[in-house]
């Protein structure tokens, strides 16, 4: 039997929630899967050739994984991937292929692992929950990995959230967007990014849109990170003023992402001000709407 699990990308972060918020979105990732005699593993979709197709291919490495923790054997499969995630641009690409690998090698063998486990394995290891958790329960979700235990809850998204992603030309990787951040943070910073967080997390629940441009501030990450991206600082500084709920760094970056509301009468300058912003520093770009998935 052949298994085909539809999985979303995510956004993680939101500003202040650094590796404990995140949410999914509307660009999806497809991943077929069947034992066979021969591994062959086939890529569709944008800068697949850089993704190995042998026994090395993450997807496979993964669905590995599943069989031990279940206990089964079943060393061949025949893998096809097609994905309109773009890689390594802070969209979850990663995340939702180790999300989808598990989800369809765990079906395959009858889903004797729980979605909780696939969870905790997944979070484990990305070492960080907010993508993987989104990829694998949509919506909004809020949740901690502290080494052992990962838990979450979900937030379902109002029906009015619409998402402007500004995704640059250039790829970043996850390691090196991390290997700029601090090891040791001010106290007051570590105060500001709580306090932030539960206010958008508060916010996102009741729909209370006009504090999202505070609660979307971030002094744990994205001040470290704008060093990676030209035009990243002016974007965050202004596009509330173009018509943006908020605006943050999506994941490790480069995509800038900003909350609209779907009624917004400014999409078109929001989208123009994101664009030329980028543009001016020499970046290209491409803008896209999205909404929660
Ligand atoms: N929370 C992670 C980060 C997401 O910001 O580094 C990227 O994988």
């Amino acid at each position: 039997a052949k298994v085909r699990v539809k999985v979303p990308a995510s956004t993680a972060n939101l500003g202040p929630g650094f590796d404990s918020l995140g949410m999914a979105l509307n660009l999806y990732a497809w991943i077929e899967m069947k034992a066979s005699d021969r591994t062959e593993i086939q890529l569709y979709g944008d800068h697949m050739e850089q993704v190995p197709t042998d026994k090395s291919n993450l997807i496979y490495k993964v669905a590995q994984m599943v069989f031990a923790e279940a206990g089964v054997e079943c060393p061949e499969l025949e893998i096809s991937v097609y994905s309109e995630i773009p890689l390594t641009r802070g969209l979850g690409s990663s995340a939702s292929a180790i999300v989808g690998a598990m989800a369809a090698a765990n079906r395959l063998i009858g889903s004797p692992l729980s979605d909780d486990k696939l969870f905790q394995m997944s979070s484990a290891l990305e070492k960080h929950p907010d993508n993987v958790g989104a990829s694998l329960f949509g919506g909004i979700i809020t949740a901690y990995w502290d080494g052992s235990r990962a838990e979450y809850i979900r937030i379902e998204p109002r029906p009015n959230l619409e998402v402007l992603v500004a995704i640059p030309e250039f790829h970043l990787s996850t390691d090196k967007a991390r290997k700029v951040l601090p090891e040791q943070v001010p106290l007051k910073d570590a105060v500001f990014n709580v306090s932030h967080t539960s206010l958008l997390v508060a916010a996102l629940c009741s729909g209370r849109y006009d504090v999202i441009r505070h609660a979307m501030k971030d002094a744990l990450h994205q001040p470290y990170r704008a060093s990676l991206i030209p035009g990243m600082k002016t974007i965050l500084d202004k596009a509330t003023d173009y018509g943006a709920l908020g605006v943050a760094l999506s994941g490790a970056g480069p995509t800038l992402l900003a909350l609209v509301d779907a009624e917004s009468e400014s999409r078109s300058e929001l989208e123009h001000f994101l664009l030329s912003t980028l543009q001016g520093e020499g970046v290209p770009a491409q803008t896209m709407w999205l909404k929660p998935a």
